[in-house]
């Protein structure tokens, strides 16, 4: 039996013990470290946790375990996480177990360590390029470099490896709390969404063409396999983390309920009201993050992005415990790969379908977060007409051009500004 006890660490700081009272049930306990540096009340490590003297405990109902959820939100799922588990040698329902293997390298600033042992460099294991194109390009099934196991987690259903850009351009592998720098996905097998990973990384230049903030991607092909390369922002150039969380742990929110339900909306309002206010109330700018929050969901809406779920939202939380948006992610234009996947992910002022939603939606549902209708309804229109303008000028990738037809009939349907025939 592994121990059922570890340490959670913030920026090298000893914040708070985990344990587990009982199966399944998490208790987490703040340390004196965590209140001298950050202080009582302070949501420098999740808006869902406040730094506080009393232990937190997983209370009997689903909806009241707020250390797990947290927890959860840093582990895999899917395949990823059964990988982990079977390397682990624990059930893949054992999140202290994935986590004493993995914690080490986390989203954000965050590690999760044993009893005794401290964050430290950690080691980075070079990779040849043989190693990196078979362990890429045969995923789900996992090859790894002899002698190495996963020691980094990231969340996401989709197979994705984490990895270290050395100095001189060539990969290695982050072992003992190493931060890793990129993310790669490729692209999934068999006939599930065509395209995907290589739309993408168009959506994300697509955003960044619109001045909207993405995260930093490339296409790169390993094999026959083409997989994107994400740079991850919450690393600096020199290696230090900075600390995010996404949306549903911001909420205490299971992953499992990442999309919002209309039980959930009806009982306690938008779920992107909710994330808006907390997160506004704790930013420098208050009216700028409801503005960038505003144009990430235009986004999302505008290029038909039927996953734009909790998990594919997040926030960066300074060391003061200031709150910005984290910028986009994870977007790509997935309900015209598969007109199944329609759904706006966060109702959106009462609507759950993209083809749904108007320009009258989208500043109704930026208004009630608390920005003035007439802010809302200009963000709305200019940001259509900058991602527009932007899906004209960055080329989509060869075999996924028939997209372009797609958005075009759907924002004349709607009228979306400055959507123009042809
Ligand atoms: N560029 C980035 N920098 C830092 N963290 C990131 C970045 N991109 C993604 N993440 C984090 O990694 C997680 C997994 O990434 P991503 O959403 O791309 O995976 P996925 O498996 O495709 O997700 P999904 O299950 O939504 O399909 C995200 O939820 C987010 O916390
Ligand atoms: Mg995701």
């Amino acid at each position: 039996m592994p121990t059922r006890r570890l340490n959670v660490w913030l920026y090298g700081i000893h914040v708070a013990r985990l344990s587990e009272p009982r199966p399944f049930r998490l208790r987490m306990d703040f340390t004196t470290d965590a209140l001298d540096a950050f202080g009582e009340g302070s949501r420098v490590l999740s808006l869902s946790l406040p730094i506080s003297r009393e232990p937190v405990f997983d209370g009997k109902r689903r909806a009241d375990n707020v250390v797990s959820a947290f927890l959860e939100g840093l582990l895999p799922e899917g395949n990823v996480r059964r990988h982990l588990a079977t390397e682990a040698n624990v059930p893949v329902t054992d999140t202290m177990g994935l986590l004493r293997k993995v914690g080490a390298e986390c989203a954000g600033a965050i590690q999760i360590l044993p009893d005794g042992v401290e964050p430290g460099d950690g080691r980075v294991r070079r990779l040849t390029a043989e190693e990196v194109t078979r362990l890429v390009a045969d995923l789900p099934t996992y090859h790894l470099p002899d002698g190495t196991t996963p020691q980094a987690s990231l969340a996401g259903i989709q197979d994705k490896v984490l990895l270290v850009l050395l100095p001189d351009g060539s990969w290695g592998w982050p072992e003992d709390g190493a931060p890793s720098t990129h993310i790669i996905k490729p692209e999934p097998l068999g006939g599930a969404l065509q395209q995907l990973v290589q739309t993408e990384d168009w959506a994300l230049r697509v955003a960044k063409h619109a001045r909207i903030a993405a995260a930093e991607s490339v296409l790169t092909r390993f094999d026959e396999r083409d997989a994107i390369v994400v740079t991850r922002y919450d690393r600096t150039k020199s290696g230090l983390r900075l600390h995010q969380e996404d949306f549903c742990q911001a909420l205490g929110l299971d992953p499992q309920a990442k999309y919002e339900s209309t039980a959930e909306f009806q009982r306690y309002g938008s779920r992107l009201r909710r994330v808006a206010r907390a997160a506004a109330a704790r930013s420098r700018d208050p009216d700028a993050f409801r503005t960038a929050l505003l144009e990430a969901v235009t986004l999302n809406v505008v290029i038909g992005n039927g996953d734009a779920h909790s998990k594919n939202y997040s926030l960066l939380i300074d060391r003061v415990g200031s709150v910005s948006l984290a910028p986009v992610y994870d977007a790509a234009p997935v309900m015209h790969l598969d007109a199944r996947y329609k759904g706006t992910g966060h109702i959106i002022n009462g609507k759950t379908n993209i083809d749904g939603i108007d320009v009258e939606d989208l500043a109704n549902e930026g208004a009630s977060w608390g920005m003035s209708m007439r802010r809302a309804r200009t963000t709305t229109e200019e940001s259509m007409e900058r991602l527009h303008e932007s899906v004209d000028r960055v080329p989509l990738p060869p075999g996924a051009e028939y997209v372009k037809a797609r958005l075009k009939s759907l924002w004349l349907r709607r009228s979306w500004p400055a959507a123009t025939p042809n």
